[in-house]
C-alpha cells in the first residue's frame, strides 16, 4: 500500500510519522520504501545522506534521469530510502502541472510494484512538504490512503477543513474519493482541551479519524537529533507503543 502523510499546516508530525510508522512496519517483518518528498529534507537529514548531486534524490526523478528503483539507498532498521534534495523547490516551476508530471510518481511507483516477484505488496511511506504543488499531487494521484496527522490544538481543526477544501477541489480532476484517515498527534491526556478536539474531529469525519492517538513524547521529540527512529531511541517508550498501535490499526484496515 501506498500511504501519503499530508496536511497543509507545518510541525503537525507528519515527518515524525512517516519515520516511525515506517519503523514499525520494519519491526513487524517489512521492507518499507520511504519517499522524501520535501525540498526541506527533514527525513533525509535524520537519515544523515543528503545527496550533493540534486540527480541522486527525487529531482533527479523528475527530471527523468533516474528510476526510483536506483535512487532509493539502505536504510538499517526502517527499509529504503528515495533522499530529498533543496532542488525539489524547482519542479514547480520547471515541470507545470500538465497531467504527465502530476502521474509521474504513481508511474514510478507502479514500475517497483510490478517488479517485485509474486506482486508482494511493497509499503510505501511519502512524507509531503507543506503546501499544494507538484509535489504534493503527485503523492495525493499516487497514494491509496493520505494518513492526516493532525497536532492536538485548535488551529489544526482549521487546517484539517482547509485539506478538507484542497481535496474537494481536487477529486473531480482525479474521478475517485481519496481515502484519508486522519491522525491526532501531540496528544496530552493531562489536557481537557485533547479530548474535545477529539471529539469534534470524530463528530466531523467520524470513522476516518482513527482510533490510535499518538502522545506528546519526550522519545518522540528527542529521537530525530540521534538519526534514530523512536523505537531504536526508546523501545518502551510511550512514543514507541502509539506508533506500534498505529501500525495495528492501519493493518487492521488493510491499509498496510
Ligand atoms: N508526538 C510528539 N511528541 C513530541 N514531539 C513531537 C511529536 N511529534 C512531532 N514532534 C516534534 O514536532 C516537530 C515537528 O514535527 P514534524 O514531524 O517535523 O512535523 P511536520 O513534518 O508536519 O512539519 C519536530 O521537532 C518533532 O520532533
Ligand atoms: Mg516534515
Amino acid at each position: 500500500m501506498r500511504i501519503a502523510l499530508f496536511n497543509q499546516k507545518g510541525g503537525v508530525g507528519k515527518t515524525t510519522t512517516a519515520l516511525n510508522l515506517a519503523a514499525a512496519i520494519f519491526r513487524e517483518g517489512g521492507q518499507p520504501l520511504l519517499l522524501d518528498l520535501d525540498p526541506q529534507c527533514h527525513l533525509t537529514v535524520i537519515h544523515g545522506s543528503t545527496p550533493r548531486d540534486s540527480g541522486r534524490s527525487l529531482f533527479g526523478f523528475f527530471q527523468g534521469i533516474r528510476a526510483l528503483d536506483e535512487l532509493a539507498i539502505p536504510w538499517e532498521g526502517i527499509g529504503r530510502l528515495v533522499p530529498s534534495h533543496q532542488q525539489l523547490i524547482k519542479v514547480d516551476s520547471i515541470f507545470g502541472k500538465g497531467p504527465a508530471i502530476l502521474n509521474k510518481l504513481r508511474l514510478g511507483l507502479d514500475v517497483i510494484d510490478e517488479s517485485i516477484p509474486g506482486n508482494a505488496a511493497q509499503n510505501t511511506i511519502i512524507d509531503c512538504c507543506p503546501y499544494v504543488g507538484v509535489l504534493a499531487l503527485n503523492a495525493i494521484f499516487a497514494c491509496d490512503v493520505l494518513l492526516i496527522p493532525i497536532s492536538t490544538d485548535y488551529m489544526s481543526l482549521q487546517a484539517a477543513e482547509q485539506m478538507t477544501r484542497t481535496l474537494e477541489i481536487l477529486e473531480p480532476v482525479l474521478k475517485r474519493r481519496v481515502e484519508r484517515r486522519y491522525l491526532l498527534t501531540r496528544y496530552d491526556r493531562r489536557r481537557n482541551m485533547s479530548k474535545d478536539i477529539q471529539n469534534q474531529l470524530r463528530q466531523r469525519y467520524d470513522e476516518e479519524v482513527l482510533q490510535t492517538v499518538i502522545s506528546e513524547n519526550v522519545a518522540i521529540a528527542e529521537s530525530p537529533s540521534k538519526k534514530r527512529d523512536v523505537f531504536n531511541h526508546n523501545a518502551s517508550s510511550v512514543g514507541a507503543k502509539d506508533y506500534m498501535a498505529l501500525y495495528k490499526e492501519l493493518r487492521q484496515q488493510n491499509l498496510i
